[in-house]
């Protein structure tokens, strides 16, 4: 497979910019601030439809070629978006079919943005007509450097239930199963009556009795397919731009959503994808249910890790700036002194090379008068735009690192079907996101660098993708098809490590559970069975087991286990009424090891694996960091630069066991160092 990265020669700056936001006569002095402060890139016109297309049909340019002439002489080069994120009052008014709707069909309203459905055909019609013009029109513009389609895909809403959406999911389905034969079979309607005798019969989920209760098969396909139609919604858009574009000139968008298959969208229409990182989101999540605390904003940095399994080299579309909030949601605070350019190197440690800010001017009307950008409403120096410029002077030191790679040496494995399928079921998705967060805080604190990796149809993972990692924890596959088994078999039997838990392998792709002993094609694996599972209810305690005399934490869900000849007991569970029993195993196959704990990982939990498997702190003879600390290895050409994170509003200790430079300030480190509040250190030997 193509890698889909972003190449970019040195780091670079850029910054979203609205010239129908502002009277023309401020965009020379804008663009020319910008380019004091080292920006390089503007991204233009994802919201600005009405600018060329006020009327059905009739195309006008001269507003925005006034802008993109302006800033072509200055120098400034640009990202030109697709405005399909927000269709037009007339549009909507006039085709109300294009809008998206509840699961109980009340139609959303215009009004604010994404209030379309990615199934209209006249919608679809309407924007292809509209990207053909902008695309026919800019793209031999030598300003324009790419191009970014729509804005957030599957943000705000992941769900699509208007007329069009139903419509569409039929003619999926007839395409996928052929028959309705095998449609009934693969989706168990035998059971509650729900067989199809013809296809008009199928719909979308649509309101039910309870909440939840639907079919689940139906409910797992209907995630695949609102990812399909967003792709194929974006493939429509970087289809024609292709047609147009020249060589260079780059076809992206941004974020990372749910019910979208991001790798194959990339994989398969883009050129990369960009993100849109707000730390300040981490102090919106309630406290942690995990024991070791919650990360805030550092746990932005596992968002950024999924996007780099994407993209090794990715763009940040939208850096936070500003305090962040809506008129219905006003909960983060102006960035404290330091944390914009922290929030920054945190992009940068895990693999952007592009960091544009969310917004280079704070709005003065509309919905996100609140939301600001690095300049207030008064357009006066602030303190923001200072740090800008030590950001700016920094990047210029930074150059080294542009095409450089995060580095781990264990990776997380995860998938879309089990994602969603894991929504539906309450054992299996609870279960999987919190052993997701357990094993994120322990590499974390434990400063063990991990990557993400999506086992996903576009992807065609192989054993040499995966052979790089000593380490692949794949907590909770509870779809595991016997492909994805070959693949970890021949993995583990290569010498590969492999940690699997509880409720793997009883689904199959459709989440139906076949007659087979648990856990399915993984049993043969991890050399274990399971004879009896429970999940541990509100009135049950937390359940422990031991290894090597260590207690280690068995929460959510348990799986009693038996062990397979050849395979070896490591820890017992101790509490409930299977004490006693196995609730680790370990089997060694060929060169390598695979071990099925029977239960869901906390933090303390995946730190002990780590500590067992010699896999923590892969750094440490190099530097010891506090647990407050982040650290991030991007290397190239065998060069090491050790990116140290402070997310703490006081000073930190680090100690150097070699000497090594810090590229930010050119200073020789060694032995005990502080860091900062909300300091960054790039250290190289
Ligand atoms: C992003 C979006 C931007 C802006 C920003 C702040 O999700 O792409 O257009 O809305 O959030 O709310």
């Amino acid at each position: 497979m193509m890698e889909k990265s972003l190449h970019m020669e040195k780091l670079r700056l850029g910054v979203c910019y609205y010239p129908e936001h502002w009277p023309e006569e401020l965009w020379e002095n804008d663009l020319k601030r910008m380019q004091d402060y080292g920006i390089e890139v503007v991204r233009i016109a994802e919201f600005a439809w009405n600018k060329f297309e006020l009327e059905e049909g009739t195309f006008t340019y001269d507003f925005f070629d006034r802008f993109v002439t302006l800033a072509n002489k200055i120098g400034m080069k640009m990202i030109f978006c697709t405005p399909s994120a927000t269709p037009p009052a007339w549009l909507t008014k006039k085709y109300p079919e294009v809008l998206n709707a509840k699961k109980d069909g009340t139609v959303f309203r215009h009004g604010m943005r994404r209030h379309y459905n990615y199934n209209s055909p006249i919608y679809r019609k309407l924007v292809s007509a509209i990207v053909e013009r902008l695309a026919a029109h800019y793209c031999l513009n030598e300003a324009i450097i790419g191009w970014q389609i729509d804005n957030e895909l599957n943000c705000e809403l992941d769900e699509f239930y208007s007329e069009s959406d139903h419509t569409a999911f039929r003619e999926y389905l007839k395409e996928k199963f052929g028959t309705l034969a095998a449609l009934n079979k693969a989706m168990g309607t035998i059971f509650w009556n729900q067989t199809y005798t013809s296809w008009d019969q199928i719909f979308l989920t649509r309101s039910m009795i309870h909440k939840g209760g639907n079919n689940p098969h139906m409910a797992l396909e209907e995630k695949r397919f609102f990812s399909h139609s967003a792709i194929s919604f974006c493939k429509i858009q970087a289809d024609i731009i292709r047609k147009y574009a020249p060589k260079g000139q780059f076809i992206t968008t941004n974020g990372i959503f749910n019910h979208l298959d991001s790798h194959e969208m990339t994989d398969t229409v883009l050129d990369f994808i960009t993100y849109d990182s707000y730390p300040d989101f981490g102090f919106d999540y309630e406290t942690d249910p995990q024991s070791n605390g919650n990360l805030k904003d550092r746990y932005w940095s596992c968002h950024l890790s999924k996007v780099r399994s994407i993209s090794p080299n990715f763009g940040i579309m939208e850096q936070q700036s500003g305090a962040g909030g809506w008129d219905f949601r006003m909960k983060q605070p102006m960035p404290k002194p330091g944390q914009m350019r922290l929030w920054t190197y945190q992009s940068v440690a895990h693999g952007a090379d592009y960091i544009s800010y969310f917004r280079w001017r704070t709005c003065w009307v509309g919905t996100e008068i609140y939301w600001h950008g690095l300049n207030d409403y008064s357009n006066m120096p602030n303190r923001r735009l200072g740090e800008l410029e030590r950001i700016r002077d920094e990047f210029q030191k930074l150059s080294c690192i542009a095409g450089s790679r995060y580095k781990a040496e264990i990776a997380f494995l995860k998938d879309y079907d089990n994602e969603w399928d894991g929504e539906q079921d309450q054992w299996h998705g609870p279960l999987d996101r919190f052993s997701a967060q357990g094993w994120f805080i322990a590499a974390q604190r434990n400063h063990t660098p991990m990557d993400y990796v999506y086992l996903t149809s576009s992807r065609m993972t192989t054993v040499d993708d995966l052979k790089k990692y000593k380490l692949l924890i794949y907590p909770h596959a509870t779809i595991l098809t016997r492909q994805t088994a070959d693949l970890l078999k021949s993995y583990v039997e290569q010498g590969g490590q492999l940690i699997m838990g509880a409720r793997t392998g009883y689904k199959d792709e459709f989440g139906r559970c076949p007659m087979r002993i648990m856990p399915g094609f993984a049993s043969e694996i991890c050399g274990v069975t399971v004879s009896d599972y429970t999940s541990l209810g509100p009135a049950d305690d937390m359940e422990y087991a031991i290894w090597d005399e260590e207690m280690i934490e068995a929460p959510i869900f348990n799986d009693i286990l038996e062990v397979r000849q050849g395979a070896e007991v490591l820890a017992r569970f101790k509490g409930s009424y299977y004490n006693g029993l196995p609730a680790l195993i370990c089997n060694r196959i060929g060169n390598g090891k695979a071990y099925y704990f029977g239960a869901g990982f906390t933090a303390r939990a995946a730190a002990l694996f780590l500590k067992k498997l010699g896999l923590r702190e892969p750094y440490g003879d190099i530097i010891r960091l506090p647990e407050e600390a982040e650290l991030s290895i991007r290397s190239k050409n065998g060069k090491d630069y050790m990116f140290v994170l402070n997310y703490q509003p006081q000073k930190i200790k680090i100690a150097l066991k070699i000497p090594a430079t810090d590229l930010l300030t050119g200073n020789k480190v060694s032995g005990e160092e502080e860091l900062y509040d909300y300091g960054v250190a790039v250290l190289v030997r």
